[in-house]
């Protein structure tokens, strides 16, 4: 079996969310970049005391360079507003950098990153902790909650309770908590009769994260 390629050898030494920024217009650590308009870095300060990690950019980010900024970030950014988070409170950031789509016909359909790509994409993830040093992380869906806790994790049994960090996912700063949710695309996919309901439950969670940063 060839050597696995990750991100590592195009991370910086010294990551700045401007030096992560640049950088990760260069990565070759696996082959998504090169279906890809660009990677998608963060948003938010690294001061922010929350990280949101969502699965990878959708379109819309692809085609604009920034997170959450398509029909899936409108749903986020009502349901944080819903649920009275700060925004400056909040980095948002993706587990993978590059769009992995398929054609269909002139369309470009969404798939799922695979393990391999979460793995690859994965020191990319660490530098932004290191930087950031969250107080607690909301995993927005079933990959970043894969790539945090493995395999088997599903976010439907998983969501609504604060859990510690895994300790098989090393950091030098771990977030003192963990709180996984439902994707906001989830929210969109849904039966018009499950929408509202999905909708109010991201927001009951955001609100679980509110209530676990005035803990701090
Ligand atoms: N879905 C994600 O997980 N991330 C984005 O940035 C957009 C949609
Ligand atoms: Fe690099 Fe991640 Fe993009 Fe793959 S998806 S090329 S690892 S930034």
């Amino acid at each position: 079996m060839a050597d696995k390629t990750d991100a590592r050898p195009w991370v910086p030494t010294d990551p700045t969310p401007d030096t992560i920024r640049e950088a990760l217009q260069t990565c070759r650590g696996c082959e998504l970049w090169s279906d890809a308009t660009q990677a998608v870095p963060a948003r938010g300060g690294t001061d922010a005391r929350l990280l949101l990690l969502g699965e990878q950019p959708g379109d819309q980010e692809d085609r604009q360079g920034a997170p959450f900024v398509g029909p899936a970030g409108r749903v986020l950014v009502d349901a944080l507003e819903e649920a009275g988070v700060d925004r400056t409170d909040v980095y948002v950031t993706n587990t993978v950098k590059h769009f992995r789509w398929k054609a269909a016909g002139k369309r470009r359909l969404h798939q799922s990153p695979t393990r391999a790509h979460v793995e690859a994409c994965r020191p990319w993830l660490d530098a932004e902790l290191d930087l950031l040093r969250p107080e607690g992380a909301v995993l927005l869906g079933g990959t970043a909650g894969k790539a945090l806790y493995g395999a088997s994790f599903r976010v439907g049994e998983a969501r609504s309770v604060l859990r510690e960090w895994p300790p098989s996912y090393p950091v030098a700063h771990p977030p003192s908590w963990v709180l996984a949710t439902l994707h906001p695309s989830a929210v969109l996919r849904a039966d018009d009769a499950d929408r509202q309901t999905m909708y109010d439950g991201l927001v009951a969670d955001l609100r679980m994260a509110v209530a676990a940063l005035a803990q701090e």
